[in-house]
């Protein structure tokens, strides 16, 4: 029997739990279980589309573990109580067109998130992102911010969503991506070491086409079912 691993080692407060930075690798067996299937091949657009949405939930779940809650009273039909309420504003950031496979399932978990769009697609002869589409104000009036992206290659996509929330006022920034390789993780990391990285799995290696192996193929594609787009 195989024995999940612990999650790499983030940065933050021992005292408070609060996280500042650092790769959040999550290791759950739910994770580890629906991401072979949606590693493979074979797996058809419906149902891959059903596992980033159950693997962005996992996600999220964790990316959301230091979130600020306000105590509040709740009368029960039997008595009053003390509960919580959220007492931080979340934006999501999907990066188009993979990432608008994560909202509606962090929307479930966060019905009050704003959702600012920001369209980008990889160049095929340089591996550069280019901006086509940005539903981005200057200033986001959230305090943390989730960029969702179910792959993380290069990071240069990444990047550019990034610098655009670095000049957002957003004070925390997160992104979440299913699957990404050790060379973006390096990228991002070192041009934005403030940023807390949420992923299922690291793959180590990038063909010549800048493609995550093993990784899953397409994200996009796959979601969309325009396979060879
Ligand atoms: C893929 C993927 C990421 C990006 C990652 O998008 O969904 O957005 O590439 O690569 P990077 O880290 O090297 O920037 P793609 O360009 O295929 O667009 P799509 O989501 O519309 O398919």
């Amino acid at each position: 029997m195989v024995q999940p691993e612990d999650g790499a080692a983030p940065t933050g407060d021992p005292k408070t739990g609060e996280r500042t930075s650092g790769l959040f690798e999550v290791h759950h067996p739910l994770i580890q279980s629906h991401l072979a299937v949606l590693r493979d091949a074979s797996t058809g657009p419906a149902e891959f589309r059903l596992l980033i949405q159950r693997l962005a939930v996992l996600l999220a779940y964790e990316a959301t573990r230091d979130l600020v809650v306000d105590p509040i009273q709740v009368e029960t039909p039997l008595a009053v109580t003390t509960g919580h309420r959220l007492g931080q504003r979340v934006g999501l950031i999907p990066i188009l067109r993979a990432g608008l496979g994560m909202v509606d399932p962090l929307l479930h978990l966060l019905p009050a998130a704003e959702v600012w769009h920001l369209g980008l697609y990889r160049d095929e002869e340089t591996a550069q992102p280019v901006e086509y589409y940005s539903k981005i104000s200057d200033t986001i009036p959230v305090d943390v911010a989730l960029i969702l992206d179910p792959m993380l290659a290069t990071g240069g996509s990444a990047g550019i969503a990034l610098a655009t929330l670095r000049n957002s006022g957003v004070k925390s920034v997160k992104l979440l991506s299913v699957i990404a390789s050790r060379e973006g993780i390096t990228e991002v990391e070192s041009n934005f070491p403030e940023t807390q990285i949420y992923v299922c799995a690291v793959d180590d290696t990038l063909n010549e086409q800048k493609f995550i192996v093993p990784g899953l193929g397409d994200a996009g594609d796959r979601i969309f079912n325009t396979p060879g787009l």
